[in-house]
């Protein structure tokens, strides 16, 4: 069978990790698909930059358009960032039948509806694992692992760079500057550091998962958000003297006809599981009625776990597109079967 040729557009922390993956477990990946996966192009922005990774200069480009009118080109994944311009890339990619896995949660929480029932409208799959806790399969796990049960609740720490800046003041009496420093250079933070410290990044998250756990569509608008800007080194001192962890958490709850979601710093007891997710880690709860308490931990930024969610969503469309080619309808479920629609 020929190859699938991967346009990837963006080869910073994540896709860097994409093309390690990629290139590393390629055996494994031909064992699953039938066929090899091939990186055609790849968009940048300074194609003159130092990387530390070997790529064939003919691949890398300054042009969009080299990529996405690459009539080669099956897959498109995004790893660049950014809003606007983003979704346009994205839609022309749809536009012309290709598939696209993206890690952007800016762009999935404020345009998913768009770009999902642009993807529809093309017979094209969108998926977007990466976009929520990293290298946890949170988003399959919600979409397919519970679809039987009636979720009520999802709570955790769905950021990697507040959750590594608290634990490092608590642990280790380390300042905020200095941590967040750290955290930007591990590549654990968003371009504009705002967005995690802010709350907003988790708040993105927040309505992702709100939106595939409680089939409904949920804005980020509707989300009460508070960073950690204001948490003190004194009050996570304070804090812990009376027996609790500060962290940043997310909550999205669901009672009778109304969802109620916050992003927040908040007092964890340290007997309570979440007080011990530290670093980078994340984790999140979910409650289903029939399941009952359920909680998926793992990194939830840096290089090759976020690459893992991406190349992930690769295979799932790449199983997806054989299944197609056969005749048979693919088995395996994909979001865009998970229409977000208007509050009824
Ligand atoms: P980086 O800043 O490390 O990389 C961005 C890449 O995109 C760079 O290669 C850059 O080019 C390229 N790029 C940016 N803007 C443009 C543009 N306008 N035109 C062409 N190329 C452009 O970002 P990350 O890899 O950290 O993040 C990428 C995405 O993944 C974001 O949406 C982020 O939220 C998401 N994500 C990140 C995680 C992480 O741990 N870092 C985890 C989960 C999701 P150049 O190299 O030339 O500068
Ligand atoms: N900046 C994000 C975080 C990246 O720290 O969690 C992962 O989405």
């Amino acid at each position: 069978m020929k190859p699938f040729k991967i346009g990837l557009l963006g080869l910073g922390t994540v896709g860097t990790g994409v093309v390690r993956i990629v290139e590393g477990h390629q055996d494994d990946i031909k064992r699953q698909i039938g066929s090899s996966i091939e990186i055609e192009k790849i968009l940048v922005q300074n194609k003159n930059k130092l990387r530390d990774i070997h790529i064939d200069p003919h691949k890398i480009t300054e042009d969009p358009w080299e990529v996405l009118e690459d009539k080669n080109i099956d897959i498109i994944i995004e790893v660049m960032g950014g809003v606007e311009l983003t979704k346009n890339y994205i839609i022309a990619a749809l536009e012309q039948g290709k598939h696209v896995i993206t890690a952007n949660k800016d762009l999935m929480a404020q345009h998913g509806h768009e770009i999902l029932a642009k993807a529809e409208e093309h017979g094209c799959d969108v998926f977007y694992e990466a976009s929520v806790a990293g290298g946890i399969p949170i988003l399959r796990t919600i979409v397919e692992g519970l679809s039987s049960d009636r979720i009520t609740k999802i709570m955790g720490i769905v950021n990697g760079t507040t959750n590594y800046i608290l634990s490092k003041m608590s642990l280790e009496g380390a300042s905020y500057e200095d941590v967040l420093k750290e955290a930007q250079e591990l590549g654990y933070a968003e371009a504009d550091p705002t967005s995690d410290v802010g709350g907003f990044d988790a708040a993105y998250k927040m309505t992702i998962l709100g939106t595939l756990g409680f089939h409904t569509y949920i804005t980020v608008e509707d989300v009460e958000i508070k960073g950690i800007t204001d948490v003190s080194a004194e009050d996570i001192r304070y804090s812990s003297h009376l027996g609790y962890e500060i962290k940043l958490l997310g909550i999205a709850e669901r009672k009778d006809d109304l969802i109620y979601l916050s992003v927040q710093p908040t007092l964890v007891k340290k007997s309570h599981p979440l007080a011990n997710v530290n670093g980078v880690y994340n984790a999140v709860y979910v409650y289903g009625e029939a399941v009952g308490e359920t909680m998926f931990y793992g990194p939830g930024a840096g290089e090759m776990p976020t690459a893992t969610s991406v190349v992930a969503d690769l295979i799932a469309v790449a199983k997806n597109s054989v299944l197609q080619v056969n005749g048979s309808k693919p088995t395996i479920s994909s979001y865009k079967e998970k229409k977000i629609k208007p509050l009824d």
